[in-house]
């Protein structure tokens, strides 16, 4: 029998979000290193990536912002950033915008407090900062609190995104529920420059096959799982297809299949699942709770 260590890792690798690459998600990946990798030009082409809440989208951003890291030249004593992860500010309101960039650049502090600073201001400290940084590609998440402005707030929230975009070189890429793309259609010359990448929930295909299956190769089990067809469409039922669910289901039953000895998925653990989505989560709090 395993030590208690090993499977206590194995369910610790589990449960964290390590990246899982499947092809649907490889696909976005390409098209971004494509666009990082573009000679400057003023309008750089863009991305609008858009799906349901839980399809995978801040994973495709994070996953982007790691291989595209900060890298320091010793020689020129310059930090090259050739790429910016950001989320939009809970409303569309350009000054919080630009302290967050400002924060996420680690920016020094001005003697002026931020507050009192006018919003041109801002706007010139933050374009002499990026540009010094060199970046090719800026990224916002969350970008449907673009809905919670106005029209007015909208619109001039996505002139600043254009502006930024232009005076940088650098492509723009925007990630958001599928809600948020009329509002984005909004600024007719972004628009023009941003293509649209939509991340559907699952479907009952082959491409959904695959997904699980790489999904339930990288858990640490020692025994292969063979499902049934009507197991895969069971975990569809269950999640309603969005990848945070189906990712919850299988990584739930890999912890069962350790903890019970099984060593690997079931048709027969899949039939007997309850949605419960956090039922490992809960136990896990509970014992930091406890202090255990
Ligand atoms: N490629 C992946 N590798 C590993 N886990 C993934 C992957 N894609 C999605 N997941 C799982 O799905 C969860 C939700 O993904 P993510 O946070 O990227 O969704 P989202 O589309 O950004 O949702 P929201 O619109 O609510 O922000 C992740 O926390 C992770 O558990
Ligand atoms: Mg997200």
């Amino acid at each position: 029998m395993r030590a208690e260590t090993e499977d206590d890792g194995r369910i610790a690798l589990i449960q964290s979000d390590i990246w899982i690459g499947f092809p649907r998600a490889e696909q976005v990946l390409d098209r971004l290193h494509g666009l990082i990798e573009m000679s400057r030009q003023t309008r750089m082409p863009g991305l609008l990536v858009h799906g349901a809440s839980g399809i995978g989208k801040t994973m495709i951003a994070r996953n982007l912002s790691r291989r595209y890291a900060p890298e320091y030249d010793p020689e020129s004593g310059v930090t090259h950033t050739p790429l910016l992860l950001l989320q939009a500010p809970p409303a569309p309101d350009e000054r919080r915008f630009y302290m967050h960039i400002l924060a996420a650049v680690g920016a020094p502090s001005s003697t002026l407090s931020l507050k009192a600073q006018s919003v041109a201001s801002l706007e010139v400290r933050v374009v002499g900062l990026l540009r010094d940084l060199g970046l090719r590609m800026i990224m916002i998440d969350e970008v449907h609190n673009l809905l919670a402005g106005t029209h007015r707030e909208q619109r001039r929230f996505l002139n600043v995104l254009r502006y930024l975009s232009n005076e940088l070189e650098a492509s723009l890429v925007c990630y958001g529920v599928s809600e948020a793309v009329d509002a984005i259609r909004g600024d007719v010359q972004l628009a023009r420059r941003l293509d649209e990448h939509h991340l559907p929930n699952w479907r009952d295909d082959a491409e959904f096959s695959d997904m699980i299956q790489t999904l339930i190769a990288a858990m640490p089990l020692e025994k292969k799982s063979n499902l049934q067809v009507r197991s895969l469409k069971q975990i569809l039922a269950l999640t309603g297809g969005v990848t945070s669910r189906i990712f919850a289901l299988v990584k739930d039953l890999s912890i069962d299949a350790i903890i019970s000895g099984d060593e690997c998925v079931t048709d027969d653990a899949i039939a007997k699942w309850t949605p419960v989505w956090s039922r490992h989560a809960n136990a896990q709090r509970r014992l930091e709770k406890s202090g255990a």
